[in-house]
């Protein structure tokens, strides 16, 4: 498997153009919480793919990432989308946030907790408690915290945390057969990679989870 930590820091840009050719996720968002005059927190936010979209309805949106490299690209999104005004990018780590209490009315995150609580993490559990005490402490009474993620592991959060959970489809569709095979190599490895070769195909099929969970 590629070195994650590494094309974080290094090819933000290949892994953006990656990203790019997966659905625009604002819908989902919006079937949980309209996100209109909300301030809006996204966690690991990489190079704005949720970001982005929310902050163009959003009253106020922070971009937190642990890859300063991701956020330059996310900053600069959300500059040219307009949103410079109300967006915010800031290098931080999810167990640990630079925010006040009770400051944000959504807190979202795709695809980045599972860094520090997927299973063969050793302590995963103690993080996965950490990041959802530093969510709980940052989000107002009423307030919506929402997770994608891709593996499994993530069943803590509803019979633990109690989070709501559905699937969804989130398919690669490259503009052609050899991006979809160089680009699921950078980022997959070669395993996924071969496979995505030898059905010469420019989708990449890909489901999601959504968590989601309402504060009181
Ligand atoms: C797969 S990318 C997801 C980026 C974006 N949310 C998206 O959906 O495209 C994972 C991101 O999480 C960030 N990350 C990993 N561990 C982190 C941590 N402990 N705290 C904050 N960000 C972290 C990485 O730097 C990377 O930008």
């Amino acid at each position: 498997m590629p070195d994650h930590d590494r094309i974080y820091r290094e090819e933000a840009a290949r892994y953006h153009e990656m990203i790019a050719s997966q659905p625009d996720l604002r819908a989902v968002v919006e079937d949980i919480v309209p996100v209109a005059g909300l301030d809006v927190v996204d966690l690991g936010a990489g190079t704005g793919r949720l970001s982005v979209p929310l902050a163009k309805g959003a009253k106020s949106l922070v971009a937190l990432n642990a890859s300063a490299e991701m956020l330059e690209i996310a900053a600069e999104r959300l500059r040219e989308a307009g949103c410079s005004d109300r967006a915010t990018t800031r290098v931080a780590d999810h167990r640990s946030l630079p925010l006040p209490d009770d400051g944000a009315d959504l807190v979202v995150s795709g695809w980045s907790v599972c860094y520090l609580c997927g299973s063969d993490v050793p302590g995963w559990q103690d993080n996965l408690a950490a990041v959802i005490s530093e969510i709980k402490r940052i989000v107002r009474p009423g307030g919506t915290a929402i997770l994608f993620e891709t593996k499994p592991y993530y069943r803590e959060l509803t019979e633990t945390y109690g989070f709501s959970h559905r699937w969804i489809r989130l398919d690669y569709e490259f503009e052609d057969a050899g991006r979809a095979e160089r680009l699921s190599r950078f980022f997959f490895g070669d395993e996924l990679a071969d496979r995505v070769a030898r059905d010469g195909s420019a989708t990449l099929p890909e489901c999601a989870g959504v968590w989601w969970l309402k504060f009181a």
